[in-house]
């Protein structure tokens, strides 16, 4: 363990960084957090305080972690991971978690990322990638079964169209290629085969040769119960899943993550950070659907409150290439995070509306972790898209999945809503 770390800078503003703000705080080397944005939410814990800086701002976030002597900055978000924050700052001797550019690529290009699991025998289902709309329109034609079409670049969580027709595919390959929907972000599209089977998100802390799993998490995508409507970027999520049994991780450890990290390792870019496998389990096994860069969001609302070891300890092991002799320790526990989302989400945006009932969740026992919120003259309001996640902790799924329900139910603000079978069986869920 290295010695006293006084002051951390967190880079984000959402429920995830909320989540890992909070989490250092528990540290006891920890004296500060600066938080990069930050939230209303992190500017209630305890050691935190937000900064008023982007966190795109990287010559921003290069100065402060400097005037301030951060020992550690620990970047949530993909966007700054894929421009360089972490070299920015390894440049000028700052250490950092997470993912060189070079290395973060793997969620920044999903081109490249097919290219690289499929170069290295990594199971995954197969794809062409298009930059002209003719020829990929053509190559629709030729197909037996509607694929997944996706931008290939960062599209804020938005790019992954799951088209059940060919139409569908056709419209969408048109929006992006022709009318650039994602902008530079959508200058190429992958046609990928689409897989069916249970999602799970096996995240990995990496130190550039070793890896340790977290504990596996299921996120639900879709916004309405019973996995209906469009995709989100998450509506809540749950350990344990029923599904990632230690032989489906071994599994994925050796067949996944472990040759990606020998091949970013060869190629002279070595993974620091976490390493985030969102996972089909299909009839032909476990494929690959996609690499991020990053912690998942809500999925971290969910591992983090589980960890009993020293946050801190964990990602300078990462950072510093020791996390073999590190031990990480987890709460032997369930744990269940339900998102709440405004109005318009994820479709538009929302007028800010009061929120009411916070403290009433705490007081139940529960961790509301926030995202799209923000103080008006005192009052904590939601401001759109994924407003806030409650987590709750207990010895077996149900009573965590009835806990976090409850805080939920606590809370209320103008146009709010949420899954209402998250970690439950849809026959299970309360009408
Ligand atoms: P991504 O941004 O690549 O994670 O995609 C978002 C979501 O779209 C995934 O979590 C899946 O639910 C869905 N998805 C992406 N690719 C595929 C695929 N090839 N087959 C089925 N579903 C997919
Ligand atoms: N929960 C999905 C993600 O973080 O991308």
């Amino acid at each position: 363990m290295s010695g006293a770390t006084d002051t951390v800078v967190v880079v984000g503003g959402g429920g995830r960084e909320h989540a890992l703000a909070w989490a250092l705080s528990r540290s006891s080397r920890v004296a500060r957090v600066l938080v990069v944005p930050g939230n209303p939410g992190t500017a209630a814990e305890p050691k935190c305080t937000n900064i008023d800086l982007s966190a795109d701002d990287t010559d921003g976030i290069v100065e402060l972690a400097r005037s301030e002597a951060a020992g550690l900055v620990v970047v949530g978000p993909e966007g700054p991971l894929v421009d360089g924050l972490v070299d920015a700052l390894s440049r000028v001797g700052i250490a950092a978690f997470g993912p060189s550019a070079a290395a973060a690529r793997l969620e920044g290009s999903k081109v490249h990322c097919k290219e690289f699991l499929l170069q290295h025998g990594i199971a995954t289902g197969h794809a062409a990638s298009f930059t002209d709309a003719d020829a990929a329109l053509a190559h629709l034609d030729e197909l037996d079964s509607v694929p997944v079409v996706k931008a290939s670049g960062l599209a804020a969580g938005k790019g992954v169209i799951v088209a059940d027709t060919f139409v569908e595919a056709a419209d969408a390959v048109r929006s992006i290629l022709i009318d650039g929907r994602f902008g530079a972000a959508g200058a190429e599209v992958l046609l990928e085969e689409r897989l069916f089977g249970v999602e799970v998100s096996i995240l990995a802390f990496c130190d550039g040769t070793d890896f340790k799993l977290m504990p596996a998490a299921q996120d639900h995508k879709r916004l309405l119960a019973g996995d209906e409507g469009p995709n989100t970027g998450g509506m809540g999520a749950f350990h344990p899943s029923p599904v990632a049994d230690s032989q489906l991780l071994d599994q994925i450890g050796r067949d996944v993550i472990s040759p990606t990290l020998a091949a970013l390792a060869a190629e002279g870019r070595p993974y620091r950070g976490v390493l985030y496998a969102g996972m089909m389990l299909t009839a032909d096994g476990p494929k690959v659907i996609e690499y991020n860069c990053r912690f998942g969001d809500p999925e971290t609302q969910v591992v983090l409150p589980l960890l009993e070891s020293d946050l801190l300890d964990v990602l300078e092991a990462c950072v510093e290439g020791r996390l073999a002799a590190e031990s990480i320790e987890w709460a032997p526990q369930a744990a269940v995070t339900v998102v709440v989302a405004s109005a318009g989400y994820p479709v538009h945006g929302s007028d800010p509306e009061p929120i009411e009932g916070l403290d009433d969740a705490i007081e139940q026992g529960c961790k509301v972790f926030h995202a799209g919120t923000k103080t008006i003259e005192g009052v904590v309001h939601a401001s759109g898209g994924r407003v806030f996640a409650v987590t709750a902790v207990a010895p077996e799924l149900a009573a965590a999945a009835d806990a976090a329900h409850g805080g939920v139910a606590a809370i209320s603000f103008a146009g709010a809503h949420h899954r209402r079978d998250i970690a439950r069986a849809t026959a299970e869920v309360p009408s």
